[in-house]
């Protein structure tokens, strides 16, 4: 099997499958952001306690790679500490600009490698990083 072929297969397990896709207690971390340049949506939902994000569930519209990339950032940031968290964040952001290759706290986001060579496509997949990044600063504040 071509490995395009196998990322592509893992992007849509996390389209057609979303680990964590729906909606946690009103008192919950709320984020909505939206990517103006298509009208995709996300609002993510973080439950975090003694600084630990206990859970992050997502609900929104978009295209496969935003939605893949939301089911995927929810998967690695559970569990995670608060600074760990923003890490997390902003080693995506290397590696989807393609400094870096490996992803090893969730090899499925390696499926998204693809992504790098397509500036448009890069704003789909950092959609829900963005909303994680701007939910623990708004918090930390
Ligand atoms: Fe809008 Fe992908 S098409 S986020
Ligand atoms: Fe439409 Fe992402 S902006 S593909």
């Amino acid at each position: 099997m071509e490995l395009d072929d196998l990322y592509r297969r893992v992007i849509m397990d996390h389209y057609k499958n979303p680990r964590n896709r729906g909606s946690l207690d009103d008192d919950s971390l709320t984020i909505n952001l939206n990517n103006p340049t298509c009208g995709d949506r996300i609002t993510l939902q973080l439950q975090v306690e003694d600084d630990i994000v206990k859970q992050a569930k997502f609900t929104g519209e978009g295209c496969s790679i935003s939605m893949s990339s939301a089911s995927m950032m929810t998967e690695a940031v559970k569990g995670k500490t608060t600074e760990e968290a923003l890490a997390l964040a902003e080693k995506f952001s290397s590696f989807i600009k393609g400094e870096i290759a490996e992803f090893d706290e969730l090899e499925d986001i390696e499926a998204l490698s693809g992504v790098t060579k397509f500036p448009a496509r890069i704003k789909c997949a950092t959609l829900s990083w963005n909303a994680l990044r701007k939910g623990i600063e708004h918090q930390q504040q």
